[in-house]
């Protein structure tokens, strides 16, 4: 199957949060996008909402990027790639504590399929999905891309130190390959239109999804995991990223390599606003902008949280000439309108 080289991007993982809203900004600016997805924790109906959005059909193929054949025979091997963009991965933190080995196994075979296919068929970039998991509890804050990494508290978070270096280490070893790590402080909201968002399977984990839920009231409350913490209302701090704003940075990642303009052949940028935000300001802040109460108890600290990180946002800035441009307020008003949509309100 023929396609233009220089605008086709194979989204790995497309169906699922961030792929979904990455395909359509990518579209948005005038990329063709091939969707790979396995849907064990995404649904078709991502792919139509995508294709609602941008009124055009995307290629779409079912397939487990741990099935290095499948992978070459359906997707590599069909289509010529400017680049990809790596999603496709496990990322339930709780779930990566009680069954490690399912996460080493899928989040690093998959990338280490992408990668070997990407030399096999002389595919030159990549833009890998990371975390600012990565940088544990840093000691000076915000974390710039300087700030050193500490040992992740779960395995799915050392997935994405080990990913982070198997690419460097790759990068180093074929000349034609760049790459970018994008380390995604904390993702939020949905499209404005509603028609695509987050889709947690079960009790969500994190805690927008919780939020929306418990003013939906399919949860009773919403458990603020603790309120003694050393910050200014005692609750966590976070970095909360919109999901369109994050999708546009892959969008630059991916233009910034495509043209060439790489300082280094494996970059990394944290894609954050830049601001600390604390659990209770987002629980306000949501009741204020959407007029809808969200009740919520003060329970336990939850094991594992760092106490406070956000974003040095400087070098995605200046260099990659990326912006978060959405407000909070209109952030938590989409990922309201989604919840809505999904469950027919
Ligand atoms: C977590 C992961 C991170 C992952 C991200 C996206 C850890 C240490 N970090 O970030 O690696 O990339 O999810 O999946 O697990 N909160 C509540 N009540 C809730 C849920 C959350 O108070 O019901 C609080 C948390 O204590 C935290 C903040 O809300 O302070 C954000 O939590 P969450 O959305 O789960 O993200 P992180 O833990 O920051």
């Amino acid at each position: 199957m023929s396609s233009n080289k220089n605008k086709t991007v194979l989204v790995a993982g497309g169906a699922g949060y961030i792929g979904s809203h990455t395909t359509v900004e990518l579209i948005n600016a005038g990329y063709d996008v091939v969707i790979a997805d396995n849907l064990s924790n995404a649904d078709i109906s991502a792919v139509k909402g995508v294709e609602q959005i941008v009124g055009r059909s995307v290629p779409f193929i079912q397939v487990d990027c741990c099935d290095i054949d499948a992978l070459r025979r359906e997707v590599f091997g069909k289509y010529s790639f400017a680049s990809v963009i790596h999603f496709a991965a496990y990322k339930a933190v709780g779930e990566s504590v009680s069954e490690p080995l399912k996460y080493f196994r899928n989040n690093l075979q998959s990338l280490l399929n992408v990668l070997t296919l990407m030399k096999e068929f002389d595919v030159p970039n990549i833009v890998f999905s990371s975390s600012a998991t990565v940088y544990g509890q840093p000691e000076v804050l915000p974390a710039t891309e300087a700030t050193p990494r500490q040992r992740a508290n779960s395995p799915y978070g050392l997935t994405k130190q080990m990913s982070e270096d198997i690419i460097q280490d790759t990068v180093a070893a074929v000349p034609f390959f760049k790459a970018i790590a994008l380390r995604y402080f904390n993702p939020i909201g949905a499209h404005p239109s509603a028609l695509i968002g987050e889709l947690p399977k079960g009790v969500p984990a994190n805690l927008v999804p919780f939020i929306t839920q418990t003013a939906a009231g399919i949860r009773k409350e919403l458990s603020i995991f603790g309120d003694d913490y050393g910050t200014p209302d005692g609750s966590c701090l976070r970095d909360y990223i919109d999901v369109v704003d994050l999708a546009r940075a892959h969008v630059a990642a991916v233009g910034r390599m495509v043209e060439n303009q790489s300082a280094e052949r494996y970059e990394i940028f944290n894609i954050g606003i830049g601001r600390p935000v604390s659990v209770l300001e987002l629980v306000k802040l949501f009741e204020e902008v959407n007029g809808v109460p969200v009740p919520h108890k003060i329970v336990a600290r939850r094991p594992g949280d760092v106490e406070k990180i956000w974003a040095a946002t400087d070098k995605a800035n200046e260099v990659l000439g990326w912006h978060a441009e959405r407000e909070l307020g209109d952030t938590l008003r989409a990922a309201w309108a989604w919840e809505k949509h999904v469950r027919g309100l």
